[in-house]
């Protein structure tokens, strides 16, 4: 067992911390101490229980350990599913001192945390993320939920875990496509906070495609510094927090239009990125490079077809419409973000018409 980094997440006493390392599942690795009372709840899915289970309950000493396996997939990411864990709760007994664990992507820690979140109206939560995508973003921040008919994540609540724990080493099991989603986020901090960043990960990229173990932890620990730090200035995302959310109002209607799944949610976030890059006014010569950088993580650099209005319709029901007017995340320039209802329709709509 190796710890690379404990990154802590400064929210009063909300905060936790982040524990990066490789062989930390099946190690001596004692997460024990975290599980408040005996009894816990480790809920996963049918894909990664298989692969981490047995040893994530190594990790977890003599406490009692109840389990719960979610179907995979993204289109699963429902409130019926939610509704199995908290049946699951009610069936063992659990109470105010029940820990539970959510080990999987972000599919798996989004609906375990708002379950955790609910159940008594709040009972103690870990993350075990086993994603990259969930590594770097998902497991970090509070931010659950599932999805609605109408839209991505619409219902949800910020709840903080007690602590997430990263083994990189689960990535070894990661199919390539799924990787290269998680590199999309990873990206994105450089691309809205991080110039120094994004030229590091302009020199790595294909190390971090081919999975260099350490180039990985690298960007999985830069990638939780910045949002720790966005985090602990704005957790529930009064003002600088959404600048997580670059290229995500077209991501999120891209993944809602092309049907949940279809696309994986870094893909579209890597399309989205370029099409809010483009509706930014910034010099070109940047957005090709942005293009360059998701290209060579092998990304896609547009959307899908999607008919104009329906694409625009998908992205009016973002959460970040205030007063029915659409906001968006933009370039002053790469590596600098902000927040703004003022953009170029032209633009937009050609943007969007290009896509149909
Ligand atoms: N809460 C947040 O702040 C936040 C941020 C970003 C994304 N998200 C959400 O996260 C979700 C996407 O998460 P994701 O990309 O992790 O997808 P996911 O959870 O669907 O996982 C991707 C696939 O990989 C499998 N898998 C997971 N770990 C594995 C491993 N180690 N080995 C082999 N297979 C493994 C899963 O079973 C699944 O089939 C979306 O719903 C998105 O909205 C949330
Ligand atoms: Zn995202």
């Amino acid at each position: 067992m190796s710890i690379a980094r404990t990154i802590n997440v400064e929210l009063g006493d909300r905060s936790y911390p982040i524990i990066i390392g490789s062989g930390l599942l099946g190690g001596e690795f004692d997460l024990s101490t975290h599980i408040v009372g005996e009894d816990c709840l480790v809920v996963s899915n049918e894909t990664i229980a298989p692969l981490y289970f047995g040893k994530l309950k190594d990790n977890l000493g003599d406490k009692t350990i109840e389990s719960l396996n979610l179907p995979d997939g993204e289109a699963y990411k429902t409130t019926d599913t939610m509704h199995t864990i908290l049946d699951k709760l009610v069936e063992i007994g659990a109470n105010r001192d029940t820990t539970v664990v959510a080990l999987g992507g972000g599919v798996v820690g989004d609906i375990v945390g708002f379950a955790a979140a609910c159940y008594m109206r709040g009972v103690n939560f870990i993350q075990v993320p086993t994603t990259l995508l969930a590594q770097v973003d998902s497991s970090v921040g509070g931010k659950t939920g599932v999805n609605h008919a109408k839209g991505k994540n619409l219902v949800g609540a910020f709840y903080q875990p007690s602590v997430v724990v990263i083994d990189t080493d689960t990535l070894a099991t990661l199919p390539d496509r799924e990787l290269k989603a998680g590199l999309a986020e990873v990206i994105k901090y450089g691309a809205i906070c991080d110039i120094d960043f994004f030229a590091w990960l302009e020199k790595n990229i294909a190390v971090l495609v081919n999975r260099d173990s350490e180039a990985l932890a690298s960007a999985i620990i830069r990638s939780c510094e910045v949002k720790a730090e966005v985090v602990a200035e704005d957790e529930r995302e009064s003002g600088r927090r959404a600048i997580l959310n670059f290229g995500h109002t077209f991501a999120h209607a891209i993944e809602h239009c092309m049907g949940y799944g279809k696309w994986l949610h870094g893909e579209a976030v890597a399309a989205g990125m370029v099409m809010a890059a483009k509706l930014s006014a910034i010099d070109p010569g940047e957005v090709d490079r942005l293009c360059a950088l998701i290209e060579l993580a092998g990304l896609p650099v547009a959307p899908p077809k999607i008919a104009a209005d329906q694409f625009l319709a998908a992205m009016s029901v973002d959460k970040k419409v205030m007063h029915k007017q659409l906001r968006f995340v933009l370039l002053k320039s790469l590596g600098d973000a902000f927040v703004t209802s003022s953009y170029n329709d032209d633009v937009l709509h050609k943007l969007l018409s290009a896509s149909g």
